[in-house]
């Protein structure tokens, strides 16, 4: 009945229908995105189970409820075990080739994350490296960490190109990661990030490489997608807002030429400067605005008036030790929609685990286990405009869920380091680490 796939995981391959039951907490996160103070809500059913019909959740209820009523269908025991939605991490740089490690040790010696781009290291490094990665090892490499997340809970992810800066590795990087969705378990939604900093060949010359952008690769890419990935939905754009990236009066520029042409926008603002870009991304409603550091309370009310969800990456300032975080209290109190993400990247934050994100969240953005949970679930599917289909556990949406090897959910906020996720179910798959 199981048998091995790439994964490591064992793969039990699919049932038709599928009834867990016997839950300690059944954490349902029903109904819609969590605005501002009333994130947390965890939608808990004790003793709750959940009938899984091919790919979809059939019925959520109390286990004597659906044993009664489904008498017949094949049962998986959760044997008093916590059950969740799939953790989503909406902010990842998941393609790269080589890694940073010098760079870190650097950092560790006092040199900053800017200086270190502006000396010309940091993403253009990156940049050369994957530019030059033979693809299938690209790959392998992109699948790998793929994987890693998929064991630690992830069902779903954003994943951006960005590590170009030219349009055909772009449109590779793209490419790449239309087959790392088609090849699963681990569901991607795509972004372009084209503009994720000046490339090479245009430094000193920020205004002519945004025209390229506009004018060459954004058009491109419109013309590109259909043929490549057919009917998917077309990509998020997003740009790196940013001293020695691109300022506000670029942003705008790219941001504009991409609503313009139909794409779905991201914003990377607020990291280590306050350009005034997460306004920017609420004014041209923007699915999200991510990290959110440098944010002043004019851009939190912006953002907060608006449906652009503010991503908070709290790996981010600890990878690069900093003290920082985004202020995700203020958000909330001014009624704003959070969600957290790991950013997963070579250069401040390789970390595959949205559990982590979820300790982080707690120490230092001060969230409640509850609400780092909502966060990383159905907000976090908001933030790539999927809430209709996966991030709770509803008749209808996607039967991606976790069962964790522990009774109470709070522990993947307590304890970090490791792995609590036991079994990842996606799209009626199960997957058992
Ligand atoms: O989100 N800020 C821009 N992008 C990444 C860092 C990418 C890199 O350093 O390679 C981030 O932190
Ligand atoms: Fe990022």
């Amino acid at each position: 009945m199981f048998k091995n796939s790439p994964l490591s995981l064992r793969y039990n391959s699919r049932m038709p229908e599928l009834l867990i039951h016997n839950t300690s907490q059944l954490l349902t996160l029903a109904g819609a995105p969590q605005r501002g103070e009333d994130l947390g809500h965890l939608g808990m059913l004790p003793d709750g189970a959940v009938l899984i019909e091919d790919e979809h959740i059939a019925a959520v209820g109390l286990s004597e409820d659906l044993l009664r009523r489904y008498p017949h269908t094949p049962h998986l025991d959760a044997a008093g075990k916590a059950v969740l939605p799939g953790l989503v991490d909406p902010h990842t740089h998941l393609v790269w080739a080589g890694d940073r490690t010098t760079e870190f040790e650097m950092r560790l010696q006092g040199k900053t994350y800017m200086e270190i781009m502006a000396a010309g290291g940091g993403i253009t490094s990156t940049v050369k490296a994957t530019r030059s990665a033979d693809p299938q090892r690209l790959y392998e490499q992109t699948r790998s960490r793929a994987l890693g997340m998929f064991r630690n809970g992830t069902t779903s992810a954003e994943a951006k190109s960005g590590y170009g800066l030219e349009l055909t590795s772009e449109l590779d990087q793209l490419e790449l990661l239309l087959k790392l969705d088609d090849a699963g378990p681990l569901e991607i939604t795509p972004t372009f990030l084209g503009a994720h900093a000046i490339a090479p060949e245009y430094a000193g010359m920020a205004d002519e490489f945004t025209e390229l952008i506009c004018r060459q690769m954004l058009p491109a890419l419109k013309e590109w997608w259909p043929q490549h990935a057919g009917l998917a939905p077309l990509p998020f754009v997003d740009v790196f807002c940013e001293n020695s990236a691109f300022n506000l009066a670029q942003t705008r520029r790219i941001l504009t030429a991409a609503k313009a042409l139909g794409f779905p926008l991201k914003l990377h603002a607020d990291e280590f400067a306050n350009l005034g870009g997460a306004s920017l991304a609420a004014d041209l409603d923007a699915a999200s605005a991510d990290h959110l550091v440098k944010t002043s309370a004019a851009d939190i009310r912006a953002l907060a008036a608006s449906n652009t969800v503010a991503v908070a990456l709290p790996c981010t300032p600890f990878g690069l030790a900093q003290t920082e975080y985004t202020p995700a209290k203020e958000i909330l109190r001014a009624g704003g929609l959070l969600a957290i993400a790991s950013d997963i990247n070579p250069g401040t934050a390789w970390c595959e685990s949205m559990q982590f994100v979820i300790a982080l969240a707690c120490r230092y953005l001060k969230l409640t286990p509850a609400q780092a949970v909502a966060a990383a679930t159905i907000n976090a599917a908001a933030a790539i405009r999927r809430e209709s289909e996966i991030g709770s556990l509803e008749p209808g949406k996607q039967a991606d869920l976790l069962l964790l090897s522990v009774p109470d959910y709070r522990q993947m906020a307590y304890r970090f380091g490791g792995n609590l996720v036991e079994t990842v179910i996606k799209k009626g798959n199960v997957y058992n680490n």
